[in-house]
């Protein structure tokens, strides 16, 4: 599929992405970079860090890889200081980095739901909050990463539910904060998206994989290249006019269960 942007919608941007070692964020990272963007990615483990950054730097792009914990805005705030140091500036934010397992709420203790709470919520809020004060601005666009789970209550994902339903409040009130210094503030939300972590860990069989499909209105799994294509349209010049929004890119997970049995009323 071709992009609808133009070819170097980017060129001359930064851009800061948190969690970024695999899946939908590391495909978010890439597109950036052949878009024109150079781009400095983080997540805990310096060695799938340093090999997400070198999958970019390989194909002659600028990119480099900081292992720093979202937990720990210290850690964090250290990694933007590196990323100015070596390319100036930030205009352009992904805040992906997440944990996720499928639990009852019996089934985990405080520690496991403030795991989650702990990595999603405040590690979002710790990534936008150190990106303020090195962002380009008026101009710059920062999108956090949540999920259907934020609005559409799951069995065995109350931890989840719980911090994707602040991410989208938080992405909201900082539109709102930020949005007269000129800085743009949105999320995505993808539905299931195939070759991914969190896919394996909510349908890890292929059994389980065709009853999701089976619900889904548009009845497939998207795609890693689906959620960057729409990162990147927010991140262009495009999404100019664009704050406060939660995108779906969900093929229809959002409006609820569209299987045949639901549509012939059983
Ligand atoms: P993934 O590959 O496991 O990505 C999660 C990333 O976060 C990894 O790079 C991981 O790297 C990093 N990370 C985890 N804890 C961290 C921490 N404390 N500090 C810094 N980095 C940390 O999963 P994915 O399925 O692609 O999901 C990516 C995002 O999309 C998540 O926000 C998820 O909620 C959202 N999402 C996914 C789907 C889906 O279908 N997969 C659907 C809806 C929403 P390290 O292990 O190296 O730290
Ligand atoms: N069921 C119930 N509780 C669980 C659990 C499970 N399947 N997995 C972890 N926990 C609990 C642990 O028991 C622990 O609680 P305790 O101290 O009371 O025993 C707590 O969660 C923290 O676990 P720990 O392994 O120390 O956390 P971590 O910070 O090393 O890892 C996770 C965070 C648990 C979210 C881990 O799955 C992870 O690193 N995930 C990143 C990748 C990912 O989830 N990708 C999908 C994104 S959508």
């Amino acid at each position: 599929m071709a992009s609808i942007i133009k070819e170097k919608a980017l060129e001359g941007k930064v851009a800061f992405i948190a969690g970024a070692s695999s899946g939908i964020n590391l495909g978010i990272a890439q597109h950036f970079a052949e878009h024109g963007a150079k781009v400095a990615v983080i997540s805990r483990s310096h060695e799938k860090i340093a090999a997400a950054a070198k999958t970019m730097t390989d194909k002659g792009h600028e990119a480099i890889g900081m292992a720093a914990d979202v937990r720990d805005f210290d850690s964090v705030a250290k990694a933007y200081e590196e990323t100015v140091k070596q390319f100036g500036k930030i205009d352009i934010v992904i805040s992906g980095a997440a944990g996720n397992f499928v639990a009852p709420a019996l089934g985990m203790s405080s520690n496991g739901f403030k795991t989650v709470v702990d990595i999603d919520l405040i590690g979002t809020f710790n990534v936008l909050r150190a990106s303020f004060e090195h962002l380009n601005r008026p101009g710059a666009s920062l999108i956090s990463i949540t999920a259907p789970q934020a609005v559409n209550a799951m069995m065995f994902q109350s931890h989840v539910c719980a911090a994707k339903a602040g991410i989208n409040m938080l992405t909201k009130c900082l539109a709102m904060e930020w949005g007269p210094a000129g800085v743009r503030v949105n999320a995505i939300s993808p539905g299931p998206i195939a070759d991914t972590e969190g896919m394996a860990r909510l349908a890890p069989t292929p059994e389980m994989e065709e009853a999701v499909k089976s619900r889904l209105a548009l009845r497939d799994y998207g795609t890693k290249k689906d959620i960057a294509e729409t990162a990147l349209f927010l991140s262009s010049d495009n999404g100019a006019y664009i704050t406060g929004t939660i995108i779906d890119c969900d093929g229809g997970s959002k409006l609820g269960d569209a299987s045949a049995d639901a549509l012939a009323g059983n």
